[in-house]
């Protein structure tokens, strides 16, 4: 498949299957061991934020947008309240060649929310409208990743009335309120009705369903009972890093630690050529990605202890190659 700069996101796969934004999670090093395990029909960016970008700190914070040809088609998502830096920042992200923007209209953590930002759009609907107009100035496809309703479910059908007439691309839904943050199971069961929306109000727009698909199979299920254009899945990729494969690694059996520690190895590599680029990049929050490959099998808990301990990528290295030695 070959992508230009503007991507319709009707011409992707349906069902279609997303990585969700993570915030630290999801950059460039990441997005390319997930190609490796198993790759998802589109990325998108970790969140970054407009004003941040349009400020003296560009530099730093432009370092969440860097990425490679292998990660395409990919989606820059961003957060922000301020429509005249969005303008620019969307100008700025067609020429970096990004495949779509997305505004983060649902992240709860209070740096997002103060500034009426993040979920907190849902209170500031006027302001939603303008923002998605401003982010349309760079010509790249719009889409919005939203929550339910800032307090009540029920404010549902308002809120996504409201966004579905923006004339947007498409519409990722994670299935909670503001206020239940991830405490509750998500209310996958309103996916029909706000597919049934889509089609009275926008039916050019896609729905992508988010919240507890944690499988490709859990995730195909809830598309055809649902009629959704496809899903993301988050959290899922911590539990199994092959989830978006059709056929997905039994991490249960034997013969899965040799390619998960693969994996790993990849991820180190591609952490130091990283570090090269960007040296300012830190160590410590590589550690957070060690319990999805040293999983499940015997001895794994006693070595993500020893390789939580390491200070250093090569001090990882000897570690695995140590444990290897004795396997
Ligand atoms: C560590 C972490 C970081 C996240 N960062 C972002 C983010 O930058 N942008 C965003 O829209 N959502 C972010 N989210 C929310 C996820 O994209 C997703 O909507 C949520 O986890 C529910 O999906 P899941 O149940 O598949 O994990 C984050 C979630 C987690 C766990």
């Amino acid at each position: 498949m070959i992508f230009n700069r503007k991507i319709v996101w009707q011409k992707l796969p349906k069902p279609l299957f997303v990585l969700a934004p993570m915030e630290a999670v999801t950059d460039t090093v990441f997005r390319r061991v997930v190609i490796k395990a198993g790759r998802p029909d589109l990325f998108f960016t970790e969140f970054t934020n407009v004003e941040g970008w349009n400020s003296e700190g560009k530099k730093v914070v432009g370092r969440r947008l860097s990425f490679t040809r292998s990660e395409k088609p990919l989606i820059a998502q961003v957060w922000g309240s301020n429509p005249d830096n969005l303008e620019k920042m969307s100008k700025a992200l067609k020429k970096m060649g990004f495949d779509g923007i997305d505004l983060n209209m649902g992240c709860p953590v209070k740096t997002a929310t103060k500034h009426a930002s993040g979920s907190a759009m849902i209170l500031h609907p006027e302001l939603a409208a303008e923002m998605i107009q401003a982010a349309k100035a760079g010509g790249l496809p719009v889409s919005v990743k939203t929550r339910l309703g800032y307090s009540k479910v029920d404010e549902w059908e308002g809120w996504i009335t409201h966004l579905l007439r923006q004339n947007i691309d498409a519409l990722t839904i994670h299935a909670r309120t503001k206020k239940e943050m991830s405490k509750v199971p998500a209310h996958h069961e309103l996916f029909s009705d706000i597919v049934k929306l889509r089609d009275k109000v926008a039916p050019r727009t896609l729905i992508i369903g988010n919240g507890d698909i944690m499988t490709r199979k859990h995730g195909e299920e809830l598309v055809k009972k649902h009629n959704l254009d496809g899903v993301m899945i988050g959290r899922g990729i911590f539990q199994n890093i092959t989830c978006f494969r059709e056929d997905p690694l039994d991490l249960s059996l034997p013969e899965s630690k040799k390619e998960l520690l693969e994996l790993l190895n990849c991820h180190l590599d591609l952490f130091e050529e990283e570090v090269r680029l960007n040296p300012q990049k830190k160590f410590d929050p590589l550690k957070r990605f060690f319990k999805v490959y040293i999983r499940d099998f015997d001895g794994a808990s006693d070595l993500r202890v020893k390789l939580m301990n390491c200070k250093t990528v090569e001090e990882v290295k000897s570690e695995l190659s140590n444990h290897r030695h004795y396997d």
